[in-house]
């Protein structure tokens, strides 16, 4: 197996994010010693935009892009490109303001590239997405300040991390698709160790 770890925190030492896929490679590692890991940063160094040119490139067929649109493209490419050879892809994301950090989503508008990593059923602008990323799976490793996160929770509403996270692999096609989240960070104490263990015990069960 090859496994893509993308770290999304703009945190390092101090990130729960980064704590969680670590444990997750280190259970892993001692699981499955042969498998490869990739690391891909978009917290700490940073993903450009897109932009004009990327766009105008993104949406003609290949053979039409002028050299402005391969340029716009060449990062896009790589991603896309790395996501297709990975079996396994770990996604270690805080939430910021209910949401994923713009980091990790200049990511996604990098490698959410129609005919590449979805297309449309029909050929035409109907909605009707299919994902090109086949047999693939994703664990979302996230943290957060607060909690009731949950579909039928509380704050299930303004779930815009990981919810969208789920969302957008899933258009891609990624069908298999796990979700581990330490919350109350904010809070810290008790009710936080609480959420630690339990996190971390499960991370660490994974099989
Ligand atoms: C800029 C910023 C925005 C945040 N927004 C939220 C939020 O909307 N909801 C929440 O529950 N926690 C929020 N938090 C708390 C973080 O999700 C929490 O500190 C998490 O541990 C950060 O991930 P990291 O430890 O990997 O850096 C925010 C933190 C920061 C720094």
């Amino acid at each position: 197996m090859k496994v893509l770890i993308i770290n999304a925190s703009v945190r390092n030492e101090r990130s729960y994010s980064r704590k969680l896929t670590q444990l997750f490679i280190e259970n892993w590692k001692a699981k499955y010693p042969s498998d490869i890991f990739t690391y891909r940063e978009t917290g700490i160094d940073s993903i450009p935009n897109i932009d004009e040119s990327w766009i105008a490139g993104a949406f003609k067929k290949p053979s039409e892009r002028t050299e402005e649109n391969q340029k716009a493209l060449r990062l896009s490419n790589e991603l896309v490109q790395e996501l297709k050879e990975h079996d396994m892809y770990v996604i270690g994301t805080p939430m910021y303001n209910w949401a994923v950090p713009s980091g990790l989503k200049a990511y996604i508008d990098q490698v959410m590239r129609i005919n590449e990593t979805w297309k449309f059923r029909s050929g035409a602008p109907d909605g009707d997405y299919v994902g090109l990323l086949e047999n693939k799976k994703v664990f979302i490793l996230s943290a957060r300040g607060d909690t009731g996160y949950g579909e039928n929770e509380k704050n299930g509403h303004i779930n815009f991390q990981t919810a969208y996270l789920k969302h957008i692999f899933g258009i891609m096609g990624v069908k298999d698709i796990t979700i581990f989240s330490l919350d109350n960070e904010e809070f810290g104490g008790e009710v936080f160790e609480k959420s630690k263990n339990k996190i971390f015990s499960a991370i660490q069960s994974i099989e």
